[in-house]
């Protein structure tokens, strides 16, 4: 089943998983390589899979891009897929992440990006993120040139608040909202759904928070040496034995439906009203034919109430 991440007059339909270019970018992620990541984006398309989110800064060097490219680059399937990219942070020489979402920068960023992809046209142009420094509606309008001159065929803004939101769309609309959502992270469940119901379509990511709600972390999991995950708070403290409280009760719902943890927590995020698309990471083939099979799964009332009972007592709003 697709969606539309489009408009109504000039539709952009896409799968309901959408592949996140995060972790093959191998900045944070660890282990990757790029035969896998070409396999990883390879099996993907396989799946079914037709939407693929990148960004700018995905890689020291666009290396998100250049995989992608030498994938499934040469083909009619290149042409078909749908690819969405953000502008507005990049990296240095000196692997600093800097944002920058100057109207002369985003231009930049924009060529080069199609430049790297091989393309005339990327099929979603987000500004990543409201750069403090510049007016939000500044970039915007960059977004909307971009537009205009057919190097994107639809507008998407990321990482906004409501009044942000509103900045933007005064100077660009918007056909994609994208943001972080996963049953730990609910704060942004009233924006993405005001955001829906007012025509915009969302992309939400963080959707196994990183891994972590894959389930395959026990409660006394060590991250290895190096591993960025450790610096998030959710996976110290009390926060961590709160997301393996729930996990106690997904493990038990999953092994009943005879499905992942993976596949429970995505199919979920995809019965949640606010959600049009899961954006989900992967670095190996394996782990995107996982969680790809939770398009498939269709949860009963009775297990959606279970997990929205335990979040409810974990305090997540879910309205
Ligand atoms: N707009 C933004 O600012 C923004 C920010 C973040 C992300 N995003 C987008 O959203 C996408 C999703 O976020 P994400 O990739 O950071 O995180 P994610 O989808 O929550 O998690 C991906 C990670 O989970 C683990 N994983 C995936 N499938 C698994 C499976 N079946 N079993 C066990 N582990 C599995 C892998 O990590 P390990 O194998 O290393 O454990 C993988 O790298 C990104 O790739 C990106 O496209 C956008």
């Amino acid at each position: 089943m697709q969606i539309n991440v489009g408009t109504e007059q000039s539709p952009l339909m896409v799968s309901r998983i959408g592949f996140g270019c995060w972790p093959i970018a191998g900045v944070t992620t660890l282990g990757t390589t790029w035969k896998d990541s070409c396999d990883t984006l390879q099996r993907a398309h396989d799946l079914g899979i037709n939407f693929f989110d990148t960004a700018y800064c995905y890689g020291f060097a666009g290396e998100a891009d250049r995989l992608l490219r030498e994938s499934l680059g040469g083909s009619a399937a290149y042409e078909e897929i749908v690819i969405a990219t953000k502008v507005g942070m990049h990296y240095t020489s000196d692997q600093q992440r800097i944002i920058d979402g100057r109207p002369e920068t985003l231009r930049r960023e924009i060529d080069h990006a199609l430049e790297r992809l091989g393309r005339q046209q990327v099929d979603v142009l987000y500004l990543h993120l409201p750069d403090p420094k510049v007016p939000i509606e500044q970039s915007a309008e960059v977004i909307a040139e971009a537009v205009k001159t057919g190097k994107a065929r639809f507008a998407g803004v990321s990482n906004v608040d409501a009044q942000q939101l509103q900045q933007f769309r005064s100077v660009c609309e918007p056909t994609v909202l994208q943001l972080p959502h996963n049953m730990l992270q609910t704060d942004n469940t009233q924006l993405l759904s005001s955001a829906r119901s007012g025509g915009i379509a969302t992309a939400v990511y963080w959707v196994l928070m990183k891994g972590l709600l894959a389930g395959k972390m026990p409660r006394d999991h060590q991250l290895a040496e190096g591993d960025r995950r450790r610096e998030y708070d959710i996976y110290n403290g009390d926060a961590w034995h709160q997301a393996q409280d729930l996990l106690d009760l997904l493990r038990t719902l999953a092994a009943d439906l005879s499905v992942t943890v993976a596949q429970l927590v995505v199919a979920w995020t995809l019965a949640r009203n606010e959600v049009s698309v899961c954006l989900c990471g992967a670095k190996r083939p394996e782990q995107i034919e996982e969680t790809s099979a939770a398009l498939e799964l269709v949860l009963t009332p009775e297990v959606i109430s279970a997990i929205d009972g335990k979040l409810v007592e974990l305090g997540q709003p879910l309205s």
